[in-house]
């Protein structure tokens, strides 16, 4: 037990399973693998594994051939897989950390083919899904049953590799869940209709589990509330978990649904939920329940989780992204080394942002993330040299970390007061305060390293070859780009900086023109209508925020048309004079005209400050360049240049 966080590490079981703590790593669809876990999800887990997680449960896998959800998607139907399991489970085992692997079927929830090809879904009922479009065909009784028996052999399989659970996926509108919901099965046969008809599947498939897989430690995970449009909500989902409990060793809570826009903001929740927010609600229910629950959601510290455990709200938490920004988390948490846990941010950029494209997971504020068998540790440079990095955003405090790291001798400059560049503009964007976590965690890193800081200070090249450095680094980032084509009334036109620096006053009406998609217009748009402001975002897109993660775009745009904020799209910014501004339609180039509008604000993205590197090679001296000073992008390419840079340093 720790002294720091009595409740979070002491130990639990959960059926036949002893965890010796209650941070658990929840199930999340890396893409490193595909059909069978190979060495990079191996290495992946078995680094949060190292890290002290309690259990890790690990990705969907597809039971049954019927169940296409994506691209990359593992499965087990046969035998032949037990060994690629088994390297999985004795990864995490070596680490004293348990094992679960989560039973999935989409049901009408389709992503992507991974042929590319329109998917063929099957549901319990032909009801369309909103959010991927699809019209699923209903399940006939053989298909059901022969999907049941897949839920039982997978389980039977993973036993067989020396899994010590499974947990069946019934959240998220899935396929058990969409037998439970009342709205999307209706079904007259045994599997829908009442109650207990709607229950049968996933009772069905928990008894066939049972049979074919003994022993094996079985949780159900289930959203609280679905938050679809007459969904399934926290008393329907007590009455289902107090019907089942006697065949569970566990219940997992989480919200949202696949289903809709709306609900599937919830798969992972954005920064702007608070921590821990599913607290009260899982509080409901397991306060009515025999079995531990676990609970999930934006529990993205050790301090959340050990007072949602003290207070009653859960037995164990899932902190998933909390692992994947920082593996080590539970060992820093542990030990009592606070400061020195990267905390995940909840900017879903690089996480689910990356898996959505199919791409193998990371993390923006950790590279090695997803790439633990590239990035295998720091080495020791050979020799101390003296590295100078100018600029002190997300990219050169990053470098200057890692490069300090391997022994060099660092000096950090920056012009600014403060270090970390356009990370600190992010943060003044309401719902964003976060952002502001990424520097705070940089900066204990920084700290937690040896290197001279010296802020306030521009350094130009003159000063850099006086200082007889051995590499230097620049980054030195971006400015916001005013666009040099089209003529705008200086006297109503501002950019992003000057709003969120306060250093302009703002009228009534009031035009947002938003060039990137990316955080800043849809939140100045937020911030400008918070403010009383009447707001139109115009952008140069094919819908607002267009660049962000599906989900984190989708929270944000949600709060923008609370606001009552007019969203026009496929919109190029031409020009102002006087009160009107003018835009041309991106598909037709026809003219979009707004009169009486008081103030223009451009978020037409930045430009790089590249001026001190052509100095510099002027002078016949040769810089790195990281990050945005290169060409303006995000806080991802930032860091992992920063990182990637120092290691070759
Ligand atoms: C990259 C990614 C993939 C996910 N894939 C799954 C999944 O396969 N199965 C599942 O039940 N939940 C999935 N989730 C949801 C997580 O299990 C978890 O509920 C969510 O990340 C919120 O918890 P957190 O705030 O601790 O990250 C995924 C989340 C992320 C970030
Ligand atoms: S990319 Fe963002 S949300 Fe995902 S783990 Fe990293 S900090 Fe958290």
């Amino acid at each position: 037990m720790s002294n720091h966080f009595p409740q979070l590490f002491s130990q639990i079981k959960l059926g036949s399973t002893t965890l010796k703590n209650r941070i658990v790593s929840t199930g999340h669809h890396t893409y490193l693998a595909d059909r069978e876990p190979g060495p990079e999800l191996i290495a992946y887990h078995e680094s949060r594994a190292r890290g002290g997680a309690g259990l890790i449960i690990s990705e969907i896998i597809a039971v049954h051939p019927s169940a296409g959800f994506s691209s990359k998607l593992l499965s087990f139907f046969d035998d032949s897989s037990i060994q690629a399991y088994r390297q999985l489970a004795e990864a995490c085992h070596r680490h004293d950390c348990r094992i679960f692997a989560q039973l999935f079927h989409p049901g009408r929830e389709v992503m992507s083919t991974a042929d590319g090809f329109g998917a063929i879904a099957y549901a319990p009922s032909a009801l369309p899904n909103e959010r991927f479009h699809i019209m699923p065909k209903a399940m006939d009784i053989a298909l059901i049953e022969s999907i049941i028996d897949g839920y039982a052999n997978c389980a039977k399989n993973l036993q067989q590799a020396g899994f010590d659970g499974v947990e069946i996926v019934g959240s998220h509108g899935y396929l058990p869940a969409q037998f439970l919901s009342p709205a999307v099965n209706q079904r007259n046969d045994d599997y829908g209709g009442d109650f207990d008809s709607r229950l049968k599947f996933t009772r069905d498939v928990i008894t066939a589990i049972h049979q074919q897989a003994p022993g094996l430690t079985l949780g159900l995970r289930l959203s609280a509330n679905d938050y679809e449009p007459e969904g399934v909500e926290e008393p329907l989902v007590t009455d289902i978990c107090l019907a089942l409990q006697a065949q569970l060793d566990y219940v997992s809570l989480v919200a949202g649904s696949s289903a809709t826009l709306g609900a599937s903001v919830h798969i992972s929740p954005s920064m702007g939920f608070s921590a821990g927010y599913l607290g009260p609600i899982s509080e409901q229910i397991r306060g009515k329940l025999d079995i531990p629950v676990i609970v999930t959601g934006r529990i993205n510290q050790p301090q959340v989780a050990e007072q949602m455990i003290s207070r009653g709200q859960a037995d164990l938490c899932g902190m998933t992204r909390a692992m994947i920004c920082d593996p080590e988390m539970p060992n820093k948490a542990q030990a009592g080394r606070y400061d020195d846990i990267r905390a995940c941010i909840g900017c879903n950029q690089s996480c689910i942002g990356r898996a959505h494209k199919g791409l193998p997971i990371s993390c923006i504020q950790n590279p090695q993330s997803g790439r633990e068998l590239k990035f295998n540790g720091l080495q020791t440079a050979a020799s101390s040299r003296r590295i100078v990095v100018v600029g002190a955003g997300p990219a050169g405090l990053k470098c200057a970390v890692v490069a300090a790291s391997r022994g060099h001798a660092v000096t950090l400059y920056d012009k600014a007061p403060q270090p970390g560049g356009q990370a600190l503009l992010a943060q003044l964007l309401p719902g964003r305060e976060e952002f502001g976590g990424l520097v705070t965690n940089l900066m204990h890193e920084l700290e937690a390293a040896d290197i001279q800081l010296v802020t306030n200070c521009a350094v130009d090249s003159d000063m850099l070859q006086t200082l007889q450095a051995d590499s230097i680094v620049l980054a030195t980032g971006a400015q916001a780009y005013f666009p040099a084509a089209g003529s705008f009334d200086p006297e109503r036109t501002i950019d992003y900086e000057d709003v969120l620096l306060k250093r302009c006053s703002i009228g009534t009406n009031v035009v947002v023109a938003d060039w990137r998609g990316d955080w800043t217009g849809i939140g100045l748009a937020e911030r400008l209508a918070s403010d009383g402001c009447r707001v139109k975002l115009v952008v140069n897109a094919a819908l607002a925020g267009e660049a962000l993660q599906i989900y984190t775009r989708n929270y944000y745009l949600g709060r923008l048309y609370k606001l009552g904020v007019e969203v026009v799209t496929h919109a190029r910014l031409y020009g102002s004079d006087g009160d009107c501004v003018y835009f041309q339609n991106t598909l037709t180039d026809e003219a979009i005209i707004f009169d009486t509008i008081d103030t223009l604000v451009l978020a037409m993205g930045q430009q790089a400050d590249g001026q001190l590197e052509i100095e510099l090679r002027a002078a016949g001296i040769d810089p790195l360049a990281i990050g945005d000073c290169v060409v303006p992008r995000t806080a991802e390419e930032a860091i992992f240049e920063g990182m990637q840079t120092a290691m070759n340093l």
